[in-house]
């Protein structure tokens, strides 16, 4: 158990992230599988674990349920367990259904509950806790996402000699949304206790270091906060990234090459294939989404039998009751429109909720002419950056929401604001037929972007600037 692990097994890297990259699930014959967890977390800090080695410390995804520390493509697991109870108030109330919400706009109704807050404070000292138990003398300790902003404060409390970073994943919100909550200056204390804290935008670290200004009485100093044992806490944006080029031969393997002739088979060879790949998630924009197809495919600006429209999107959350909404009205909306519009042999749009494989998705990558990103908001989105990875030719097209946190390096795309719906659907028809040099003069600028910003140089930026803050004055 890691209280027990000798100082000499001790990592001199951890990741401490809620999700592990595996998760535990029990089969229909009761035998236990590990499938890659959902989400562009894992999607990121896989490669980066790869390359590094050392430790993550994470959920294994099941409740009550104890699990033995493992070995893993090159690195170590160390399981936090999590009851039946601090599953529904940690991780479905406090984080998903408070934090979650309230940080991505408040396009659902943030839930404010007493308990929740001690369940989040409970498991937070707890991966405090075992990433102290795991962490070698003087090593760097990288805290991810909403879920455990006071794992930073905590850490550093036990383990004052660890270099702490921590990178949130999801926007960091308005000054005057994150007041709303009644925890603020807890939240805001937990996430000094790192040398670093990282944003996905220059927005996003605006807003907090305005929020330290403001709400506590440390002096702030551009983008460093002055801390009273001396040291300094630094907030700046470090876009997160995919590793590229791991996209880029996936996709032009045979076995995806083949499989992506097969799906163009299948649907008929479609003269214009659009594409969403997203978890079943609100903030995902996915009802606007098939809001404009379907309002497209009714009046024949799409014509349903030459246009098709996949929709891929990966069962989320799904006890969580705003997810269940969502999965409800989306099937319903779906249903709809393809009772509407179909012929009787083939229906416009093709929506399948569920996971797939990251060999399946570059296959339908690659033979996406239009890959549809809306969020309503969104800290990065890295499927915008897959589909630009995967789709080898400069033939395709990205129309991405200005309120993804892509939305500032992809610059290129096809632009649109999700709730514009005249203004999303012109959209979605001009990437559908636009010249095919304007296509390629988009393409080849999007390329080149993702093809530099790699997640080896958003791990090395954030490791190296990490590595360089001052420590405390003793
Ligand atoms: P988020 O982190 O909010 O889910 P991102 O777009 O940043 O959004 O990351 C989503 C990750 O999940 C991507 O790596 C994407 O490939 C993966 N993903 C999304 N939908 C599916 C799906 N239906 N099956 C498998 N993986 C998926
Ligand atoms: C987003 C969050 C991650 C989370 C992932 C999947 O990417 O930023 O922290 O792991 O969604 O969500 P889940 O709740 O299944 O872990």
């Amino acid at each position: 158990m890691p209280a027990e692990t000798s100082p000499d097994t001790r990592a001199t890297f951890v990741v401490v992230a809620n999700r592990l990259p595996v998760d535990r699930a029990v089969d229909d014959d009761g035998n236990t599988t590990w499938r890659t967890s959902p989400g562009g977390l894992v999607t990121a800090l896989e490669p980066v674990m790869r390359k590094h080695g050392g430790a993550w410390v994470g959920w294994h995804g099941a409740p009550d349920e104890v699990v033995e520390e493992f070995d893993h493509d090159g690195y170590h697991i160390v399981p936090v367990p999590l009851s039946k109870a601090e599953v529904e108030e940690y991780y479905e109330g406090f984080s998903n259904a408070t934090l979650w919400p309230l940080y991505h706009d408040s396009v659902a109704f943030p839930e404010f509950h007493r308990e929740w807050w001690d369940a989040y404070q409970q498991v937070n000292r707890r991966f405090a806790q075992l990433a102290a138990d795991v962490a070698a003398e003087g090593a760097t300790v990288w805290v991810q996402d909403y879920q455990l902003q006071l794992v930073p404060e905590m850490l550093r409390d036990l383990r004052p000699d660890l270099k702490i970073g921590f990178f949130l994943h999801i926007p960091f919100p308005p000054v005057e949304l994150f007041l709303q909550l009644p925890w603020r200056r807890q939240i805001l204390e937990g996430l000094l206790g790192a040398d670093l804290v990282g944003f996905q935008t220059v927005g996003g670290a605006r807003n907090f270091l305005q929020l330290v200004k403001t709400h506590t009485p440390l002096p702030v100093t551009k983008d460093s906060v002055e801390m009273p044992d001396g040291r300094h806490s630094i907030a700046r944006a470090f876009p997160i990234s995919i590793d590229t080029q791991g996209y880029r031969d996936l996709a032009n393997t045979p076995e995806v090459i083949a499989h992506a002739e097969q799906l163009l088979d299948d649907l008929g060879h479609p003269e214009v294939i659009y594409l969403g790949v997203d978890r079943l998630d609100y903030t995902k924009g996915l009802r606007q989404k098939f809001r404009a197809f379907g309002e497209l495919f009714e009046s024949g600006e799409l014509d349903p039998t030459k246009v098709a429209f996949i929709q891929v999107a990966t069962p989320s959350r799904e006890r969580v009751d705003e997810y269940r909404k969502l999965r409800d009205d989306i099937d319903l909306l779906v249903g709809r429109i393809n009772s509407h519009t179909a012929d009787l042999v083939r229906a416009p749009i093709v929506y399948r909720h569920a996971s797939y494989s990251r060999a399946t998705l570059a296959a339908m990558y690659r033979i996406a002419d239009v890959m549809v990103v809306t969020p309503l908001r969104d800290g990065m989105n890295l499927v915008a950056k897959e589909y630009i990875a995967c789709h080898a030719d400069d033939d395709g097209a990205l129309v991405l929401s200005e309120f993804a946190g892509a939305a500032r390096e992809l610059k290129q795309a096809y632009m649109v604001n999700p709730y514009d719906l005249n203004g999303l659907k012109q959209t979605l028809v001009k990437a559908g037929f636009d010249s095919p040099a304007e296509k390629r003069r988009r393409m080849k600028a999007l390329r080149r972007q993702v093809g530099t910003h790699t997640i080896d140089r958003w791990a090395d930026s954030f490791l190296t600037t990490l590595a360089q803050v001052p420590g405390p004055v003793h």
